[in-house]
């Protein structure tokens, strides 16, 4: 007897980006104010980052209500109802609260019905693993519109007495609605890790050893032990700029796409000289606009992509319908990198 087949699971044939929507914390710390923490200078941070301010959330902007702000956006411009989404993935790093997922809390309060809700951590390339997840799950049949979401609270794991990180960290977040598509919206992902470089970004302490267990019944925690983001900026920099301009050509040559066709190139919000060198290497043309977030947002991890594509198209810098070649890398050290159509 030969055994009963399953019947296959079919979704579209392809997908895109139907919506894009972002939340920027209300309070600004520019330059000067990080000052007061470090010994450092507004040209060094400017020169050597490209950052002139940031935005870090206030006690209200919480890890949900940035992220119900950011999606609520991005719902509207793809014209959907909540209940039409059948996922809720969330790219976080930074939200403390271990159990349950941030994410099914983000999909009750914006009425996705009992769609599936997770959490996952890739920091800086967050969205993108997001991205890829969601593009398997409605062409795998599982969903038919999928909210993918970047945010962090990075504000909340700073030490700002560290030189090498105080200047470098914002908060925001950043949503997209992957839906079915009749064309390919979304190119193939190139995506991976080095967890032998899991120690050059990494947190400080993990929470049982920053806190001991009796403290923390006791509601004695040791506030001088509380975690934060450390990291080893100069090996970062140089994988940043010889591994990943290599990824970002894949995604191009996956896609089929060259450097000119693009109508931009949106890199995670690392560092403005990472971005400098990219362009180089991939020799895009001057006429392909750049994402420059990071001057007035700094670097918001998983949610730098997201909300660097929301303001190019506010400003007009990038077009609805463009190709845009987006790449994320960081703590893991993890990656991602594809070519996707402009919502
Ligand atoms: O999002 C995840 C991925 N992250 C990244 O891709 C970040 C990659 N790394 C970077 O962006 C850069 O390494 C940083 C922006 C973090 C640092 O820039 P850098 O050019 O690599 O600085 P450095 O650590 O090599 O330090 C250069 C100099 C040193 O002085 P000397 O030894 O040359 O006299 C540092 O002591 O700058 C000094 N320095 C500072 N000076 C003023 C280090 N931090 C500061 C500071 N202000 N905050």
């Amino acid at each position: 007897m030969t055994a009963p087949q399953i019947k296959p699971a079919t979704g579209a044939a392809y997908t895109r980006i139907h919506g894009v929507g972002g939340y920027r914390p209300v309070r600004v710390i520019p330059n000067s104010e990080v000052l007061n923490w470090i010994d450092s200078s507004d040209e060094w941070i400017r020169s050597r980052s490209g950052i002139t301010e940031r935005r870090w959330a206030g006690a209200e902007e919480t890890v949900a209500e940035m992220s119900v702000q950011a999606a609520g956006k991005a719902i509207a411009q793809a014209g959907i109802a909540p209940e039409q989404i059948g996922g809720v993935i969330v790219a976080t790093v930074s939200h403390l609260k271990q159990t349950p997922a941030i994410a099914t809390e983000i999909a009750d309060r914006l009425g996705c019905g009992t769609a599936p809700a997770f959490d996952i951590s890739a920091a800086c390339a967050g969205f993108g693993y997001g991205l890829g997840l969601a593009d398997g799950m409605i062409r795998g049949g599982s969903a038919e519109y999928v909210l993918v979401i970047g945010v962090e609270r990075l504000s909340d794991l700073t030490d700002t007495s560290d030189r090498s990180t105080a200047f470098i960290f914002g908060d925001g977040a950043g949503a997209a609605i992957v839906g079915p598509s009749d064309t390919p919206g979304i190119g193939k992902l190139i995506w991976g890790s080095d967890g032998s470089q899991r120690d050059v970004i990494t947190q400080t302490q993990a929470w049982d050893t920053a806190f001991a267990k009796e403290d923390a019944v006791n509601g004695a925690g040791d506030e001088t032990r509380w975690p934060a983001l450390r990291m080893d900026g100069q090996p970062v920099f140089r994988w940043a700029v010889y591994e990943m301009a290599k990824v970002a050509q894949q995604a191009l040559d996956a896609a089929g796409i060259t450097a000119d066709q693009l109508g931009a190139f949106i890199p995670h919000q690392a560092n403005m000289r990472i971005t400098d060198a990219m362009i180089k290497t991939l020799k895009l043309p001057e006429s392909v606009p750049v994402a420059r977030d990071i001057a007035e947002t700094g670097n918001t991890s998983a949610a730098s992509i997201p909300l660097a594509m929301e303001r190019m198209l506010e400003t007009g810098e990038a077009k609805s319908g463009d190709l845009a070649l987006i790449i994320g890398f960081g703590a893991g050290l993890v990656y991602a990198a594809a070519v996707v159509t402009l919502p």
